[in-house]
């Protein structure tokens, strides 16, 4: 995938190889010897990647000014952070690791234009090393994305019909074996390829990769199909020919015969029957599964309990009612016709006007109400697709454009995706207590998807969006994620143009973060309290305190039986409101995250108080590491919990106190 000259790529290459020491000079000549394989190769700079990665720490601040928490909301679950999201996805792998079920992005396409940060830097149009950036930038971002998917969960990425194939082999290199497939999105009504060979490019992809565990839940309307009842069992009915001219198949045109009414069904000479029958098999011939007489004999196929029936007593007759089309008929074709093979068959029998079909039972249904690939339709097409085809109807770019405009009143982002586009994955890919992450959040869709969704199905659904500001040096006080991103939410949230907003149980708030970035020798010196907090909260309650946390104890989550704390200094009125809290909280234990672990657990067991301490420094640095990291060291007070039980009783099924 080299995309540059051999001069400037090698000279390049070769000054980011002379910092290199023997140790990571033998593991980059592994990695690249082991790497020749079928797939995608750019100049990946492993070195630098994994220098980056774990260089400082992230650490959050909630901006209480930005964010919007109604009257009643003491806890922020959504979330909006700004800034380059390789630290949002660093914070996130700390606070959100195997918690979120869905990941929509809709990252740079790599168009040339400035549209996107490389850890800091936007890449120019004419950076000759566009692509194999690109393709790192990405690499980077979807490898930590990875972390956070729960083992059902999904991500989906929109990306162009040009970069596509670059794209999916990325995919596949980050997510081995979890393709799933991809949607194709019919993105824009008119043409507008002015020089390429088609009249229009209007289409993009939506590529999907799963954890093993990932279903997608199917269309509920769907299921509205399914009814026709017999006994207890719903069925729905389904075509039962297929598209063959009975000249091709003869032995698949015949009559069908409904022994309990004796009444017969003439086939459709443009479609014949789906399955054969025993009386036109051939001597020798074998059938493979079942013959029609079969799947009547087995209640599998339904005859029209109310419909017309004819008998022609002489062909006079029966000519006669082909000469007016008097006939059973499947849309304008006659099923009987002069020239028809046996003819005289057909006087002086029963036959039926309407159509028999199959019955296709809702039990043992396996992906029936499944999406089909082919699957978001624009609303002018709309009309044209099948009934139950499962096609969710969504919007174009002009549409994502339009309701952004609606909200914001003017054109504040260019192509933001339609929200019913989004709407349409998310209902597919989610249940109603699901995290929803987009790292790419732009001017927010997805934000305003979720809200969308929540309230037509009363789920309760949680966003967080990442969104740079993409100031430069040029435009340094360019803020898109706090007046764009974050703004929109907020109108949405409140009600724009008429429309309603959205309620507090809906998921009418958000939490805006900003980051800051610490190096680890000074974290002692440099975090507060309130960093402490939004990440402890994030972590254990998966919420962020609405309060800012100034006090010297700060509670992080509850339990059944146990409190979470954050206790940034021990004072001795510190150490008795401590104390008190069992009692007062109806608790047996306490978990307390101290800057003295040791100190703080020997002065709670002298008072006979079941505690967990932890190092708040560990914590805050360990969470950092990711799960490759040091585990904080608990420091128990007689008779406490130990530290695993605390982990599985305790901190994930932490709610909110
Ligand atoms: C194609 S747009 C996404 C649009 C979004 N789906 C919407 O509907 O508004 C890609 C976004 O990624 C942002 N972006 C690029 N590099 C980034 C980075 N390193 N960190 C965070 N966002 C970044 C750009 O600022 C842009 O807003």
């Amino acid at each position: 995938m080299a995309h540059d000259t051999p001069n400037r790529s090698t000279t390049a290459l070769l000054q980011n190889l002379e910092h290199l020491n023997a140790q990571q000079l033998r593991r980059l000549l592994a990695e690249h010897l082991t790497r020749q394989k079928l797939g995608l190769y750019w100049e990946s700079n492993a070195i630098e990647r994994d220098a980056a990665l774990n260089a400082n720490v992230v650490l959050p601040r909630v901006v209480p000014q930005l964010g919007h928490a109604p009257a009643g909301c003491l806890h922020h679950r959504n979330l909006v952070i700004e800034g380059d999201n390789f630290d949002s996805l660093r914070l996130l792998r700390a606070t959100h690791g195997g918690k979120v079920r869905v990941i929509y992005i809709d990252p740079p396409y790599n168009t040339g234009n400035k549209d996107w940060v490389y850890n800091d830097k936007f890449v120019g149009a004419n950076d000759r090393w566009r692509h194999s950036q690109w393709l790192e930038f990405l690499y980077q971002r979807l490898t930590l994305a990875r972390e956070l998917l729960t083992s059902d969960g999904v991500i989906l990425v929109s990306i162009n019909d040009e970069n596509r194939s670059r794209l999916e082999l990325l995919m596949d290199e980050v997510f081995p074996g979890r393709r799933i497939g991809s949607f194709v999105w019919r993105s824009r009504s008119g043409g507008n390829d002015t020089k390429g060979a088609f009249h229009s490019t209007n289409h993009e992809h939506i590529l999907i990769y799963g954890n093993p565990g990932f279903r997608f839940s199917g269309d509920e309307k769907s299921y509205s199909m399914y009814k026709y009842e017999e006994g207890n069992r719903l069925f729905r009915l389904s075509d039962l020919t297929k598209a063959h001219d009975f000249r091709e198949r003869a032995n698949t045109y015949y009559p069908i015969f409904d022994t309990k009414t004796q009444i017969y069904y003439p086939c459709n000479p443009q479609r014949v029957w789906a399955y054969a029958s025993q009386y036109r098999v051939k001597e020798g011939q074998k059938i493979r599964g079942d013959t029609m007489e079969d799947m009547v004999a087995k209640n599998m196929v339904w005859f029209p309990p109310e419909q017309r029936v004819e008998v022609f007593e002489s062909e006079a007759a029966l000519r006669d009612a082909i000469a007016r089309r008097d006939v059973p008929m499947s849309g304008s074709t006659p099923l009987l016709f002069d020239d028809m093979p046996d003819l005289l068959f057909w006087v002086g029998k029963k036959i039926g006007f309407g159509r028999p079909a199959f019955k296709r039972f809702k039990e043992g249904l396996k992906n029936e109400n499944q999406p089909i690939s082919s699957w978001l339709t624009p609303k002018q097409e709309a009309e044209t697709a099948e009934e139950d085809s499962n096609m969710p109807i969504v919007g174009t770019t002009e549409e994502g454009s339009k309701e952004l405009k609606e909200v914001m009143g003017d054109k504040a982002f260019p192509y933001p995706k339609p929200p019913s586009v989004i709407k349409a994955l998310l209902a597919q890919a989610t249940q109603p207590n699901d995290i929803v992450l987009d790292f790419f959040a732009g001017s927010g869709t997805t934000g305003q998807a979720v809200l969308e969704l929540n309230a037509e199905d009363g789920g309760k659904r949680r966003f967080v969006l990442c969104s740079s500001t993409e100031a430069t040096a040029k435009e340094p006080d360019k803020n898109l994620c706090r007046d764009v991103c974050a703004e929109r939410i907020r109108r949405v949230i409140t009600g724009y143009g008429g429309k309603p907003g959205y309620s507090l149980a809906q998921g009418g708030e958000f939490a805006y973060l900003q980051l800051d970035t610490l190096e680890a020798a000074d974290l002692a010196f440099d975090t507060t309290p309130a960093h402490a907090a939004t990440l402890l909260g994030l972590q254990h309650a998966g919420a962020v305190p609405v309060q800012a946390a100034q006090a010297e104890l700060q509670t992080i989550a509850k339990g059944s039986d146990w409190l979470m704390l954050l206790c940034p200094s021990v004072t001795p009125q510190v150490l008795d409101a401590l104390c008190a809290l069992p009692a007062a909280q109806q608790v047996a234990r306490l978990v307390v995250y101290a800057p003295r672990p040791k100190a703080l657990a020997a002065l709670l067991a002298e008072r006979g108080i079941e505690a967990v301490t932890y190092s708040l420094a560990d914590a805050l640095l360990q969470s950092q590491a990711g799960r490759k990291g040091r585990s904080p060291e608990p420091v128990e007070t007689s008779g406490a919990v130990t530290d695993s039980s605390v982990a599985a009783g305790g901190l994930t099924e932490g709610g909110v106190a």
